[in-house]
């Protein structure tokens, strides 16, 4: 096997022999000599080699096709041309795979939309490289971060009986036939499906998290989450990731404070550790991203009460398609003027009004809001949900029946708040949207491997 590119072009003094293997970029022949870009997936940057004409097989290398699999050898040397530092003298171009004439990639640029129908090549494009790169950079930030404050990982179910957000947009999982469905007392008898009940892919590993943070005290999950809701949006995936760390002994003050350590923290990794890739994103997708980065490292984030955050819409004088009211949830129209044109940098909106968040958020002292916050920033809009939950079990009843849920069915969630329970706190980040903010990208279909949303589930 030969050495990543990436070692190569990091080399400190020239090789009298090495070898590489990767995909032809790119094939210009100039006079009687031929220059290809070779790329392996390590970084932003191509190794060049160059092959003369002196090459036995030079005439059946200059029609090599951009998309090939080679394998190189030859003397890695100082390169005359600007922006590298090293090329590579062929001996040696083994053609390991060849191309067929409609390899899509083969000149054309092409829209972001077309690539997403050919998802088993568009990893080969550059800008999908560096996503891909940043989204791995981006995961072990995240774990290096909590693992150095001393959270544990929990790997909570994906399949799952309780709907955490109450929004009944779950996948059902079964195996019941679709042609034969058994029934009982005129409806379907989820009695004889394979869990003996009715059950779905999960929405949030939260409340399974709250069970391991009222043992370990701080822990975090980081899985695939769930939703089918029939969103046509650039931020909504039918499939994506969900780091929901979750900590006792904590309020929402708490939780607000580790959100925006942990933002921070990954940020600034992905700075480090992918600034070759940040600065292609600056150039190509999105103008001032590392500035933005790296004023958000800097920044304070704010805090807005609802209420306030409400008032501020209200007198913007703007016209926004979604009505502005005490109650009503703020839609991203709202979201992104607050954040982007109103602050003008990353914000946590708390205080909701108890009627649009979810059962388990700590009702205030108000009993009109709960403890809620999301975290806004410039151009997505909400990337974190989170709160700090309800521990007093008789008003989590209370709740449980406002919301027409039935505390029987939460029996273990209740009984955490009788063995122990604690005031506690937590938060999910969206992975993707966080993928979104850190590289420009505007699609969340850009930057997950293969998209789920409604209608498709191709690759
Ligand atoms: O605000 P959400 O629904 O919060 C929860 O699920 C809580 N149980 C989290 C917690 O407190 N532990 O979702 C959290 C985040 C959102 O802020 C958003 O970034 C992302 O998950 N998200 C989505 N990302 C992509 N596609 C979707 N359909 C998403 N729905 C939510
Ligand atoms: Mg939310």
């Amino acid at each position: 096997m030969g050495k990543r590119i990436l070692d190569i072009l990091n080399t400190e003094t020239s090789q009298p022999s090495i070898t590489a293997e990767g995909w032809i970029q790119t094939v210009r022949t100039s006079g009687a000599v031929t220059f290809f870009e070779i790329g392996d997936g390590s970084t932003i940057f191509n190794l060049q080699a160059v092959a003369d004409a002196t090459l036995p097989d030079y005439t059946q290398l200059q029609h090599v096709p951009t998309g090939a699999a080679v394998r190189c050898k030859g003397e890695l040397v100082a390169s005359p041309a600007k922006g590298q530092k090293w090329e590579l003298h062929l001996s040696h171009m083994e053609i390991l795979g060849g191309v067929d004439a409609d390899y899509p990639l083969q000149k054309k640029r092409h829209s972001f939309e077309f690539m997403r129908t050919i998802a088993h090549v568009r990893p080969r494009a550059r800008t999908f490289q560096a996503v891909f790169r940043v989204r791995h950079a981006l995961q072990m930030a995240v774990h290096r971060f909590f693992d150095e404050q001393g959270f544990i990982q929990v790997h909570t179910p994906i399949i799952t009986a309780s709907d955490c957000e109450g929004a009944g947009q779950m996948f059902r999982v079964t195996t019941l036939d679709m042609d034969k469905l058994p029934r009982k007392d005129g409806r379907i008898d989820f009695g004889k499906d394979f869990f003996g009940r009715e059950a779905s892919l999960t929405v949030s590993g939260q409340l399974e998290g709250e069970i391991f943070a009222l043992a370990f005290k701080n822990i975090y999950t980081f899985g695939p989450t769930f939703r089918a809701e029939n969103s046509h949006t650039a931020r909504h995936a039918a499939e994506f990731w969900m780091i929901e760390p979750e900590m006792a002994f904590c309020d929402l003050a708490g939780d607000r404070a580790v959100a925006e350590d942990f933002i921070k923290y990954i940020v600034t990794e992905v700075l480090n550790r992918c600034s070759d890739d940040i600065d292609f994103f600056n150039q190509w997708i999105e103008k001032g991203l590392r500035d933005k980065l790296e004023s958000l490292v800097q920044a304070e984030f704010a805090t807005v009460p609802y209420t306030e955050a409400v008032a501020m819409l209200e007198k913007s004088g703007e016209k926004f398609e979604y009505p502005v009211k005490w109650g009503l949830d703020l839609q991203s129209e709202h979201e992104r003027y607050l954040t982007e044109k109103l602050l003008k940098k990353p914000m946590f909106v708390i205080d909701y009004p108890r009627d649009i968040k979810a059962f388990y958020m700590r009702l205030n002292d108000d009993e009109k809001t709960v403890a809620a916050m999301d975290l806004l920033v410039p151009r997505v809009g909400e990337i974190i949900g989170g709160s700090q939950r309800e521990e007093r079990i008789d008003v989590l009843d209370k709740q449980l029946r406002h919301f027409d849920l039935n505390p029987e069915d939460y029996w273990w969630y209740r009984d955490l708040r009788r063995f122990g329970g604690v005031a506690h706190a937590g938060f999910g980040l969206g992975f993707e949207r966080m993928l979104m903010y850190v590289t420009g990208m505007q699609n969340i279909r850009d930057v997950i491997p293969f998209a789920r949303t409604p209608g498709n589930a191709e690759f």
